[in-house]
């Protein structure tokens, strides 16, 4: 279910350019039914093609944190696997066998201890990693509730007011109460700070987010364990923690090696990635692990057949694409540990200078600076440009085809509108000095205005 579009998207007939007809066809199509007739393949690919022009160059879209770019041998394996079913463990023992190899790769990548107990999932990507995470967590708590023979009808989830939409999701879809810790200009991301006065004994656990979606910024989860730790000892209380590492857990093994914050943190329940984030496979591919079998309840498990016996899974989906998972795969052989480092570094060089060169402009003032993932916010100087507002740097941006978003900030924070670029693999340096050439193009024609601009509706940015 999506907004409905304008009339102009719904109503009258499909046109069909008389060059494209072939002799005999139709030059025109119901818009919103299906008709009578077919239509010869090469028509109806232009026409389609021909709409989809219209949206915007997925490679300008500095609003996505997803994947844009691959080589072209991941292309061509893609292409050549669009047609298998990762459910379909026994049609395809290959594709169940590396994808397999892939979580335990990330099991050895996030430290955990004995990899050899990890236990993971590919999915469709991190909202149903993190909805997988949160269900687990459910379920362990209500077990061990139902066994102390404690009531276990009102689950809660701790986490950041600036959580992704999903976390919002996964409470409102599994009846668990979310509890937001407000985010403020102090603390800008949650932080371990009064931890106390959100949790309880019905608190399933606390999510960290490696990689807030509004900033980038890491959240400090050793900070937020060690807090715990002292809750746990003042209460008794042990509470897990699941890091949403959806862009951070593939980046911060690269370029923050010492970073503790996955499985080196015994508080660490589960880590979830976004594959087609920066584990650059194209859309839509995730990852979910847990540190050992022990923390995801057999409960939740369902068997599918597989090599004359049968093999566990947990997910939301029955059918999903397998050719990511194979790209998955193909990159971690292709590019090492060394490889993910040089495109993330080369990432996080063109979000610095980025950093560096906006929060060097007398108009804006930097929120953070891209040193976590190769993503940074920024806000407009106080006093600075009374007539205009980042949305209309964005409006003027999109003019020349870059996407751009602002956006205000959570709940406490939502008088504050930033604006941010996700800096990813194929986006370069000369691509950046032409962004950032247009940025400073767009606040000189806007600082001649005279009087500000309409205020128009606005479309409203989702994390
Ligand atoms: C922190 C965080 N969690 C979860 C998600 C949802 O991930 P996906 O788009 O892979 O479903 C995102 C997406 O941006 C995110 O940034």
């Amino acid at each position: 279910m999506s907004h409905s579009h304008s009339e102009r998207d719904l109503s009258g007939d499909v046109d069909v350019n008389p060059l494209f007809a072939r002799p005999g066809e139709l030059r025109s199509r119901p818009r919103t039914r299906l008709a009578d007739l077919p239509m010869l393949p090469e028509t109806a690919y232009q026409v389609v093609h021909d709409e989809a022009m219209l949206d915007g160059n997925a490679r300008l879209n500095l609003a996505t944190f997803v994947g844009t770019w691959m080589d072209d041998q991941a292309r061509r394996l893609y292409l050549e696997a669009f047609d298998k079913n990762m459910i379909d463990k026994d049609e395809y023992p290959s594709t169940a066998a590396i994808e397999e190899r892939c979580w335990r790769i990330l099991a050895d990548l996030w430290h955990a201890p004995d990899p050899a107990r990890a236990i993971g999932t590919s999915t469709i990507g991190s909202s149903e990693a993190c909805m997988l995470g949160g269900l687990a967590f459910k379920r362990r708590w209500q077990e061990a509730r139902r066994a102390a023979g404690k009531p276990a009808d009102r689950p809660n989830l701790v986490m950041s007011s600036a959580v992704q939409v999903v976390w919002e999701k996964f409470c409102n879809y599994w009846d668990v109460e979310p509890r937001y810790v407000p985010i403020t200009e102090e603390h800008k991301t949650l932080d371990g700070t009064d931890l106390k006065s959100y949790v309880d004994e019905n608190t399933i656990g606390v999510v960290s987010i490696l990689g807030v979606t509004y900033t980038g910024m890491y959240e400090p989860v050793l900070t937020v364990s060690r807090a715990l730790d002292e809750i746990q000892r003042e209460t008794g209380l042990d509470i897990p923690i699941h890091v949403d590492g959806a862009s951070g857990a593939m980046v911060a093994p690269f370029l923050q090696p010492h970073l503790e914050w996955d499985f080196r943190v015994p508080r660490v329940a589960s880590i979830n990635t976004s594959g087609h984030k920066y584990g650059l496979v194209n859309p839509g591919l995730g990852w979910v692990l847990w540190r050992d079998r022990d923390l995801l309840p057999e409960s939740l498990v369902f068997k599918v057949s597989y090599l004359g016996g049968e093999m566990p899974t947990f997910g939301l989906n029955f059918s999903r694409p397998a050719a990511q998972v194979l790209v998955q795969y193909f990159q971690f052989l292709r590019l090492g540990r060394l490889g993910y480092h040089e495109v993330q570094k080369a990432s996080q060089d063109v979000a610095k200078y980025l950093a560096d060169r906006i929060g060097a402009m007398d108009a804006f003032e930097l929120w953070n600076d891209a040193s976590d993932i190769p993503v940074f916010a920024w806000r407009q100087k106080p006093g600075h440009g009374t007539n205009w507002t980042l949305y209309d740097v964005s409006d003027r941006l999109r003019m020349k085809g870059w996407l751009v978003p602002a956006y205000p900030m959570p709940d406490n924070l939502a008088d504050t509108v930033v604006q941010r670029v996700v800096i990813r693999n194929g986006m370069s340096m000369d691509l950046a000095t032409n962004l950032l050439a247009d940025i400073e193009e767009a606040v000189a024609y806007l600082d001649k205005l005279t009087q500000p601009l309409p205020d128009v509706e606005r479309s409203v940015f989702h994390h």
